[in-house]
């Protein structure tokens, strides 16, 4: 059976949902996730893709099997996701237009591979920011990233404008309960945003999408919850963190205006 879920492997957040979706849906290569699916279209079509922490392989193997793509690499650093892709790659007779390596997040490319596109999903928007510092060496600055964090998104879009990333597009979606942003960027000359752009998401802030208003809602209320604790709590939260989960709040609270 193709695309057997393994459940060794606990995600940064309690589930990605891969395993089943809504409905009930076996995930695997045929059928991708709402979130997958997202990524999947953001993917140019006859893309050169390295998806960077693969896993089991499901968005190369799809977007290949659709014709979506030319070539792909599917990158892992463990070695279970890494035989799962080999497996997936396998199965469904594509070893001659995706290769799988085992490697730590950019140093999967090559530079034979003349990779076009990037995917980075589900993992934090640190490790995503990490995998891309310490890989710049494996980029040439043409690639489109596709990026669909787990969390950590400002520190993700502070790395971006940093390193001269315009972000093309930012979708946010809600799936299995969980809120899942992707960042679309590419390299394109110095670009400047605000703290409040890298905290919410420049074009988001824009859109102001029903989706996007209620993950702030949330949030919201969460932050004015730990506010009141810290308010309560006996031992002394230190100045600093109670002032930036204040200035926060106020940020949301402007935006939600
Ligand atoms: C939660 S899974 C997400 C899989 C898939 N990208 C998705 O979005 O459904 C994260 C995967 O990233 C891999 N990973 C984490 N850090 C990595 C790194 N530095 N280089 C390559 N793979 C990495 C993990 O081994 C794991 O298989």
């Amino acid at each position: 059976m193709h695309g057997v879920a393994r459940h060794s492997l606990a995600p940064i957040r309690p589930t990605v949902p891969d395993v089943r979706g809504e409905k009930g849906l076996q995930l695997n290569e045929h059928t991708l996730s709402m979130r997958l699916e997202r990524v999947a279209a953001h993917v140019p079509a006859g893309a050169r893709l390295a998806d960077i922490g693969s896993d089991h392989g499901y968005l190369p193997v799809a977007l290949m099997r659709r014709g979506a793509i030319a070539a792909a690499v599917a990158g892992e650093v463990a070695m279970t996701p890494f035989h799962a892709a080999e497996r997936t790659v396998r199965e469904n007779d594509l070893d001659q237009r995706i290769t799988v390596r085992l490697a730590n997040g950019l140093a999967a490319i090559e530079p034979g591979d003349g990779i076009t596109a990037i995917s980075i999903c589900g993992m934090g928007g640190e490790t995503i920011r990490d995998i891309l510092d310490s890989g710049k060496a494996h980029l040439n600055g043409q690639e489109r990233l596709i990026l669909q964090p787990n969390g950590g998104e400002q520190p993700l879009r502070q790395w971006l404008m940093e390193n001269d990333y315009r972000i093309l597009c930012e979708e946010l979606l809600r799936e299995n309960r969980f809120d899942y942003e992707i960042i679309v960027a590419e390299r394109a000359g110095p670009v400047e945003y605000t703290a409040e752009e890298l905290y919410f998401g420049p074009l988001q802030m824009q859109a102001r999408s029903a989706v996007f208003l209620a993950k702030w809602q949330r949030i919201l209320r969460e932050k004015q919850k730990t506010l009141s604790n810290f308010a309560r709590a006996r031992q002394a939260v230190p100045e600093e963190k109670m002032q930036e989960i204040a200035r926060q709040a106020r940020w949301i609270t402007e935006l939600l205006a």
